[in-house]
């Protein structure tokens, strides 16, 4: 099967001064149609940067990345404008991704006026059925965002997404701003809107519960570079990657029996520097079971099980190690 998304060997760097760093480092992965593909890691390792590169905000300084097939940077004008239309971008904060000069309606309406839809009667009624489909009135059309509560106004940065009606959609974090209370009802509604819509999702973000919940497949993101990708069971039940067993361990388990048998892994030092990082395995410098190859050879991503891949030299293709690595996590407790 075709992938909608192919990121193949992508790279992009920033400048830093005088220096360029590697905000995404050699990164490769596909999102098949209709499923929820999410990015997990740490804050600064390169989760929205990826995110831009898909929508084509942002250019791969290496690499390439396919939409159906089609190389993103070789796209007419018109062709790339036909891919905007069919992509769509949730934002973290709505609080300040939402212009509080404009009205819900003229949010929502926004890209339909530059996408040429309709009259204005044809787009007012647009507008509402868009309100109506991410569970607000079609009355709030003429409100402000102040006079919505966040997880209003994350529905109406939802239906402004929807407008005209993307295939593809990436939520950046698209509830980590908002109460506790209202993410659980905005992770429902965009798993109603992709069943009846049929859309694709990447989903980032570092929240590992709502991840597992959503996803078909996750990948696992360390200072710019995916550590692991697997399929969301199989990366829950059976992570090989120290740096996603780490992560994993601090998901608090719901039944107090098991929580309090839950062994924590916590990682020492800091994340290092993206104008530093470390030679070979870029957790090298933090990688509780690090050897002297470690220091020096990159690790490639590479299947460890089906539908798992895995970039670490503890595991030079054999599964039995991961054992091993489980004693080991545990003994160093
Ligand atoms: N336009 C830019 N110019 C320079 N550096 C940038 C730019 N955008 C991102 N960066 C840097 O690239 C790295 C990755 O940033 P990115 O925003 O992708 O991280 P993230 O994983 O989304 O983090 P968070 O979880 O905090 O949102 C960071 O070090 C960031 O400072
Ligand atoms: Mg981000």
């Amino acid at each position: 099967m075709l992938p909608l998304i192919k990121v193949d060997h992508v790279s992009r760097y920033f400048k830093h001064g005088k220096n360029a760093f590697h905000a995404v480092e050699d990164v490769s992965f596909e999102i098949f149609s209709g499923e929820t593909f999410s990015l997990v890691g740490e804050s600064g390792c390169g989760k929205s940067t990826i995110g831009f590169l898909l929508v084509g905000l942002l250019t791969p300084s290496m690499g390439n990345i396919f939409y159906n097939g089609k190389n993103l940077q070789a796209l007419s004008k018109k062709e790339f404008q036909q891919f905007r239309k069919e992509t769509g971008i949730i934002f973290q904060n709505p609080y300040a991704s939402l212009d509080p000069r404009m009205t819900a309606g003229d949010i929502i309406g926004e890209p339909l006026i530059i996408y040429k839809y309709g009259n204005a009667k044809q787009r007012t009624k647009r507008v509402e059925e868009l309100l109506e489909l991410v569970g607000l009135n079609s009355s709030h059309i003429k409100r402000f965002p102040h006079e919505f509560s966040g997880g209003q106004r994350q529905r109406i940065g939802i239906a402004r997404a929807l407008a005209i009606n993307p295939k593809f959609i990436i939520c950046d974090e698209p509830i980590s701003a908002l109460d506790v209370s209202v993410q659980a009802q905005i992770i429902n509604l965009l798993k109603i809107l992709q069943v009846e819509i049929g859309l694709t999702y990447f989903f980032i973000s570092h929240d590992l519960r709502v991840v597992k919940y959503l996803s078909d497949r996750v990948a696992v993101m360390y200072l710019g570079n995916i550590v692991e990708i697997a399929e969301t069971d199989s990366l829950y039940q059976n992570p090989f990657h120290p740096y996603t067993q780490a992560l994993l361990s601090a998901i608090p388990i719901p039944n107090p029996l098991l929580e309090k048998k839950r062994e924590r892994i916590v990682l020492k030092g800091e994340i290092p520097s993206p104008l530093h990082p470390p030679k070979g395995c870029i957790f090298s410098s933090r990688c509780p079971f690090a050897m002297e190859k470690c220091t020096h050879e990159v690790p490639k991503l590479e299947k460890i099980q089906d539908n798992h891949f895995v970039a670490c030299h503890l595991y030079p293709n054999k599964v039995e190690n991961r054992q091993e690595t489980k004693v080991a996590a545990s003994a160093k407790g």
